[in-house]
């Protein structure tokens, strides 16, 4: 038995979790969502401080507001920075960027508490459960997507709108659903190119 091969259905779910961003509207079973939180709080985090809070968003009204907030930062930030606006790439993130984010039932807010860790502190402690996050809900066979894009609502709305308390700050807004088409694999670049062996710079050859 290889090392691969010990657990490979974890495996395929790593090699094949993607940033879906075309989701269906269908719900999700609430007991799917406890269990991809319940996932979340398995990550390390500093001194097992735990510094993540949740906010499930469900609300139809709220979903569209914070996919508006998306489309408001994609067009004065970001869209105009893509010089191949014809790559396939750049019209899928533009889809989900200019609406396509509130068809998702779910957008999971994934937010810090600072009263339990210093922010400039806090993604290290917050970026692991995100994972975890991803990587359950591709193991329930659902699509999910890490994205920051809605935080940055030029009108700064994003806290308020979900009532956070000034002390609580997101960090990471994760829509979730049946994903509305299968993606191929991911591109990924091999090990051997970008790691080292005993001495940075020293090639990784077996
Ligand atoms: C910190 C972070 C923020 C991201 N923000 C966005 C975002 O706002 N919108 C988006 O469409 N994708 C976002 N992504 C997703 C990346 O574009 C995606 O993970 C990457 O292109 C790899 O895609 P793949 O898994 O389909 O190969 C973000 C990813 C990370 C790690």
């Amino acid at each position: 038995m290889s090392a691969s091969d010990r657990d490979p259905g974890f495996f395929e779910i790593v090699r094949s979790q993607r940033a879906h961003r075309a989701l269906l509207s269908d719900p999700i079973p609430e007991a799917w969502i406890e269990q991809i939180l319940e996932a979340g709080t398995h990550a390390p985090s500093a001194k097992n401080c735990q510094p993540w809070r949740f906010v499930v968003v469900q609300d139809a009204a709220l979903r569209k507001q914070i996919s508006d907030g998306a489309r408001a930062a994609w067009l004065a930030f970001a869209r105009d920075t893509t010089e191949d606006q014809t790559d396939p790439g750049f019209l899928d993130v533009d889809r989900w960027a200019m609406g396509g984010l509130a068809e998702a039932p779910v957008v999971l807010v994934l937010c810090g508490d600072t009263t339990v860790l210093p922010l400039d502190q806090m993604g290290s402690s917050i970026y692991p459960a995100a994972q975890n996050i991803l990587l359950a809900a591709a193991a329930l066979g659902l699509g999910s997507l890490m994205s920051s894009l809605p935080l940055y609502a030029p009108d700064g709305s994003f806290a308020k709108l979900l009532g956070l308390p000034e002390h609580v700050v997101p960090l990471a807004t994760l829509p979730i659903g049946f994903p509305a088409r299968k993606l191929g694999r991911p591109r990924r670049r091999p090990i051997a190119e970008i790691t080292s062996r005993d001495r940075y710079g020293v090639a990784w050859k077996r």
